[in-house]
């Protein structure tokens, strides 16, 4: 069979995507596509764009040239929230949960929208390391309970598509490692496609189907997980 009828439809495709702050140029020109049940991991130094292309992506910055389309569909343009309906999730950054808000609070909140009965239920089943926190403060969670909470708020919409901004940012490794399973599960179990931006090459490599890197906004190149563990690249990303 021919390598072309192996690939997964496209679900997200991103086509010369160009914007930055104000009249201040960030991205220039990025090309991204994600296939259905695809992982996409976006690799890159500090200060290189990812986060602005995920929130451009999402809407959260205005494009100035360029298109996203999603399920076919020329999303570029879109406010955050209709992007978020139509089935794009996010988690941003450093995570951004309700600090004053209890753990069941923050789960609540993020619920609001859908009407599925027994939504806290399954998604406590998806995080069962935060069922003895539900009356906890956001705030006084750690960095990695924190993350599992801004992953189960995403869930809460059933997205489609999930935008991952360095989920492995502060986070100490055994959490890490329950992260890393917990993606997983969801690419295997529910079918979502993922990007996930990230400086960890452990983490990206273990979950990536495929590897941008990202520079100075651009993508540069394109590797496949296995040139991760090449040691130029290793040595180029140690210590960050
Ligand atoms: N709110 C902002 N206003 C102006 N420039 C910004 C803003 N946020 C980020 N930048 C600049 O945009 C560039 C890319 O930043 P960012 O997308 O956050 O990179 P990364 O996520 O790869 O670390 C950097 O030079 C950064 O200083
Ligand atoms: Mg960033």
């Amino acid at each position: 069979m021919s390598i072309l009828a192996n690939r997964q439809p496209e679900l997200l495709k991103v086509s010369n995507l160009t914007g930055g702050y104000g009249k201040i140029p960030i991205l220039f020109g990025i090309d991204l596509s994600v296939g259905e049940n695809e992982f996409v991991g976006i690799l890159g130094h500090n200060g290189m764009g990812k986060t602005t292309l995920l929130r451009t992506m999402m809407g959260h910055l205005r494009a100035t040239g360029g298109a996203v389309a999603y399920q076919g569909q020329d999303i570029t343009g879109w406010k955050p929230e209709r992007c978020a309906r139509a089935g794009i999730g996010y988690v941003p950054q450093g995570r951004q949960i309700f600090p004053a808000l209890s753990v069941l609070e923050n789960l609540q909140i993020a619920a609001v929208n859908n009407a599925e009965e027994g939504l806290i239920d399954r998604l406590l089943e998806d995080f069962p390391r935060l069922k003895p926190l539900l009356d906890r403060r956001g705030g006084v969670l750690s960095g990695g309970e924190q993350q599992l909470l801004a992953l189960a708020r995403c869930l809460a919409a059933s997205p489609k598509l999930i935008l991952l901004d360095e989920p492995t940012e502060g986070i100490q490794p055994s959490i890490i490692e329950v992260i890393q399973e917990r993606l997983t599960h969801f690419k295997t179990a529910y079918g979502i496609s993922f990007v996930l931006v990230e400086q960890n090459l452990e983490f990206i490599r273990g979950l990536s189907d495929r590897v941008m890197v990202m520079q100075k906004g651009q993508i540069a190149q394109e590797l496949s997980p296995e040139a991760i563990a090449e040691p130029n690249l290793i040595e180029e990303f140690a210590g960050l």
